[in-house]
């Protein structure tokens, strides 16, 4: 089979998951549960990352998943003695009870998703607790002495958690889910036109930026402008509100600060991007601050291989 064949394959599965309407009940049930229960605030920020600049959950995900995979490994090419037996247990037991802080933070990621991200981080979901249930067993097996039990649902669990991290892997690579919405934006160098001053008030605004939608607000006498998609899920940030000097996300209540963009609450990982503003002769026209990431100075726009520079 070559990879072309395999791809599609592949790409066939998440398809039909990405497709799987009849998902949508139970996973917004428990979507709106966990929204419920768990609001913006200090413990989001926590699950979310947001004090890291980057999603926990990944980074979590090294515990269970390391853990599973060294006791897999021990039970296979370990040899037989007790020392080796008792090692691959505790690292089953370490990777059971590491895997419930971090189901936590995926569960609160997963939650701020939709469509189709969310009905793929559901099964994704589904796949992990079922594989969590497996490895208690396996504990429990290995525990009173049954270890060939204990190696062969061990060894099933793995499949499993393997199937769920590709499930995990096309969220983030393939949609997105925990990137930073506007790390392709592409906004043009130069001072950009984009109001008459008397047409900025209070209230934010979105005004386009070459390409790049910007929200545009006065507070406090300043001008203030930041990129206005919000950098968790894409929320359009001029439609959120003013609140304590930051803007408020519509979406999932992420603030950021109209001076400078950084965090104030998350669940948002990372700060939005900040514009410069002047007034020239009645118009306000903004710039943004320079960012050394290649896709943004060094965009693939146009036709297909066509790179150009941001003018
Ligand atoms: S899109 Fe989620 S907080 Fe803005």
């Amino acid at each position: 089979m070559d990879m072309a064949t395999i791809n599609d394959s592949l790409d066939n599965v998440i398809g039909r998951v990405e497709r799987a309407e009849f998902l949508d009940r139970p996973a917004d049930a428990l979507a709106n549960l966990v929204g419920t229960w768990l609001k913006p605030g200090p413990v989001k920020n926590l699950l979310s990352g947001t004090g890291t600049g980057h999603p926990a959950h990944p980074i979590l995900i090294l515990l269970p998943l390391g853990s599973w995979a060294s006791a897999f490994f021990l039970d296979f090419v370990g040899g037989k003695d007790d020392g080796t037996a008792t090692a691959a247990r505790r690292l089953i037991v370490i990777g059971n009870l590491s895997a419930l802080p971090t189901a936590l933070t995926g569960l609160s990621d997963w939650a701020d998703t939709q469509g189709a991200e969310r009905r793929v981080g559901f099964v994704h979901a589904a796949l992990n607790v079922t594989a969590l249930g497996i490895f208690t067993a396996s504990a429990a097996a290995r525990a009173t002495g049954a270890r060939k039990v204990g190696v062969l649902t061990a060894a099933l669990g793995m499949g499993l958690v393997s199937a769920s991290g590709w499930l995990g892997g096309h969220l983030a690579y393939a949609r997105g889910v925990g990137t930073d919405t506007t790390a392709f934006e592409v906004a043009p160098t130069d001072w950009t036109d984009v109001a008459a001053l008397d047409e900025v008030t209070d209230k934010p605004m979105c005004v386009d930026a070459g390409r790049v939608a910007v929200l545009l607000v006065r507070h406090d006498g300043e001008l203030r402008a930041m990129s206005d998609r919000c950098t968790h899920r894409g929320g359009p940030l001029h439609e959120g509100t003013i609140v304590d000097g930051c803007v408020e996300c519509p979406w999932h209540g992420s603030r950021f600060r109209l001076s400078d963009g950084q965090i104030d609450r998350g669940p948002a990982t990372r700060p939005q991007r900040g514009f410069e503003v002047r007034v020239l002769e009645g118009r306000v026209q903004v710039r943004p601050v320079a960012d050394p990431g290649s896709l943004r100075s060094e965009p693939v726009t146009g036709s297909a291989g066509t790179k150009e520079r941001a003018s």
